[in-house]
């Protein structure tokens, strides 16, 4: 696994520590509100979601939600489509959407249009890694861990063909990986 990497780009040590630093940032900010809920976007965000929710200081609930990629014919449109639906009703209710990894931002901006519509009480957007190159959508990140530079990255929940989303570390992959295939 490890040799399919070409560079470590995020060492697990600093994702911690600035998985650390949003979740202090998102504390202070919600100073005032009981309990948030973050909504994690299958499956990229899990790594990231879990290791902020056990930072935050404060009640959090739980939520996730998986959409589908959109093909080739719809990457300019933004049409996505529901694979699993959140459970909670968020009406009302302070959420934050986390993702791993914000690239067209097509996804985020459809999750942000779709959840605003059923009535939060507040809506921001948590993204451990920002491709600002490759946006075409225009997505606001509220919080935000680290920009990157436009490479296949891996690791830390972000996959190829379902694999090293176990690594600790976010990599590069070796472009005779995805090559080869
Ligand atoms: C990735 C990532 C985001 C989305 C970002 O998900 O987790 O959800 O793509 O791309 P965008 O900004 O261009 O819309 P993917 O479809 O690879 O699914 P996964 O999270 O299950 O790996």
């Amino acid at each position: 696994m490890h040799q399919d990497i070409a560079y470590v780009l995020l060492e697990h040590d600093q994702i911690t520590t600035r998985v650390r630093e949003l979740a202090q940032q998102i504390d202070r900010d919600y100073a005032d509100v009981d309990e948030l809920l973050l909504v994690g976007v299958l499956k990229g965000s899990i790594m990231f979601i879990v290791d902020l929710a056990r930072s935050l200081q404060r009640h959090v609930a739980l939520d996730f939600i998986a959409i589908s990629s959109y093909g080739q014919a719809t990457e300019t449109s933004g049409v996505v489509r529901v694979l699993k639906d959140l459970e909670t009703d968020i009406s009302g209710r302070h959420v934050v959407i986390v993702e791993d990894i914000v690239d067209s931002g097509l996804t985020l901006a459809y999750l942000r249009a779709n959840l605003q519509r059923r009535n939060p009480a507040s809506l921001r957007i948590c993204a451990l890694l920002d491709k600002p190159e490759r946006r075409t959508a225009d997505v606001v990140i509220d919080y935000l861990g680290f920009h990157i530079p436009n490479e296949f990255v891996v690791g830390y929940g972000l996959d190829y063909a379902e694999r090293y989303r176990n690594l600790p570390y976010i990599g590069v992959l070796r472009p005779e990986v995805y090559r080869g295939r």
